[in-house]
């Protein structure tokens, strides 16, 4: 077994220049892991505390006052790193040690012990085939919390290239649709900076229907067919803008208020119209109701749960109960722990919900939920279009086609 032999932490800084944890590894005295932490801008209510009190500071002391429970243990075994993360912090969400330790530390630990063991990650996290590539669903063109005023209130427009043959081609075609769209924005604004939001997506001046319609424009330049070679899909990150005391959703930027009616109207119309394979969060987090008509009433689309699932196994059955959610955002950071996460993926296929392995907003260069994605049979994974810190995790994915093990592109139809 591969033994944990040494941990040591440090303060780094992610894609957005904001201080996180990373922690080392060591196994056996030689195989070392690093991993280090990402960070989100729309939070889910419910997800992991990142830090004690909000102080990365206070993180990197309770990492290091307690390393020592993580000494002997299988580097190797999730569950046993999760139990000793738990001995140490009892709260829901943790934050008495920080989710950025839980997530560094249970990352770090499996990337070593696949070293020491001389395993590709994947295998490691999980030694049964088949395996298959997610889909690379890229953020094109946004907003939100993700951009300043002026761009859409919906915080991304996704690109899917659901035509491709291989990983390879489907990288291909999702840089191909970026690039293109820069030029038809250029056509509809001279005045365009080539500004881009957290994620490497456009973000133009632009409201949520232009957006849109630049998005369709783009496949036609492309040449490419809607829905057969590229697909659109939309994360409304709703949450972020719906307000709960005058119950409406509140598209500031655009000037329009939605009720709870309007918007499940909006967003069917825009499912319909733009053949969307895709939308995430588009009630807030708390709406199960409103979430299971929109799943019932596409049942094409994934109809994806991010801030409303939290990466939490228990809201996968509250969903379940509902009928809510044919697709799940899979966030390790969300959840804490790696063991954590892979107890949501768990409840996810169990109930064939499609899993979609997504980074966040605030990156590092570390790609593994290229891994994560394979080994839990994600459809899809989100990792942005551009930006160094987005491109580690689709280069990964190339580097994984080298291994014969992997069978083709993921199954996208909703099973549920
Ligand atoms: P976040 O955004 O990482 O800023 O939370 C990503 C998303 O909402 O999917
Ligand atoms: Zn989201």
């Amino acid at each position: 077994m591969p033994s944990i032999t040494a941990l040591d932490a440090r303060i780094v800084f992610n894609s957005r220049g904001s201080k996180t944890i990373e922690v080392d590894v060591v196994t056996d005295k030689r195989f070392s892991g690093r991993a280090c932490a990402p960070s989100g801008a729309s939070v889910g209510k419910l997800e992991a505390q990142s830090f004690p009190d909000n102080k990365p500071e206070k993180a990197l002391i309770a990492f290091k006052a307690n390393r020592r429970k993580f000494i002997g243990l299988d580097a190797s075994d999730t569950k046993a790193v999760f139990e000793a993360l738990r001995s140490v912090d009892r709260t829901d969400n943790y934050s008495k040690i920080g989710g950025s330790v839980a997530y560094a530390l249970s990352i770090a630990a499996v990337d070593s012990a696949a070293k020491a063991r001389g395993v590709p990650l994947f295998r490691l996290l999980n030694p049964k085939k088949p395996y298959r590539f997610p889909f690379p669903l890229g953020n094109v063109l946004g907003g939100g919390a993700h951009a300043g005023p002026g761009t859409p209130d919906i915080q991304e427009i996704l690109a899917c290239p659901v035509g491709a043959n291989d990983i390879k081609e489907a990288l291909e075609m999702n840089f191909h649709f970026h690039s293109e769209m820069r030029k038809v924005i250029e056509s509809l604004d001279s005045r365009f900076t080539y500004g881009r939001g957290d994620e490497g997506a456009w973000a133009p001046n632009v409201n949520n229907d232009q957006a849109l319609s630049i998005a369709e424009k783009t496949i036609e330049r492309c040449g490419y067919r809607l829905g057969k070679d590229m697909a659109l899909g939309i994360d409304f990150a709703s949450s972020s803008f719906w307000d709960e005391k005058n119950n409406v959703y509140d598209y500031k930027r655009q000037g329009i208020k939605r009720n709870t009616a309007d918007q499940i109207e909006f967003a069917n119309s825009l499912i319909k119209e733009y053949k969307l394979v895709y939308v995430e969060d588009p009630v807030h987090e708390t709406d199960f109701e409103s979430m299971a008509i929109l799943t019932k009433q596409n049942p094409k689309t994934l109809v994806t749960g991010d801030d409303m699932l939290v990466t939490n196994a228990a809201m996968v059955k509250k969903a379940v109960g509902f009928g809510a959610c044919s697709g799940a955002i899979l966030k390790v950071n969300q959840a804490g722990s790696l063991y954590d996460a892979l107890q949501f993926a768990k409840e996810c296929t169990k109930n064939g919900i499609g899993i979609i392995t997504s980074h966040r907003s605030g990156e590092s260069v570390d790609s593994h939920i290229a891994h994560i994605a394979v080994a839990t049979g994600s459809k899809m994974i989100k990792t942005g279009v551009l930006g160094g810190e987005r491109v580690a995790k689709l280069n990964e994915l190339l580097r994984l086609s080298e291994y014969d093990l992997i069978e083709g592109m993921a199954e996208l139809t909703p099973t549920t």
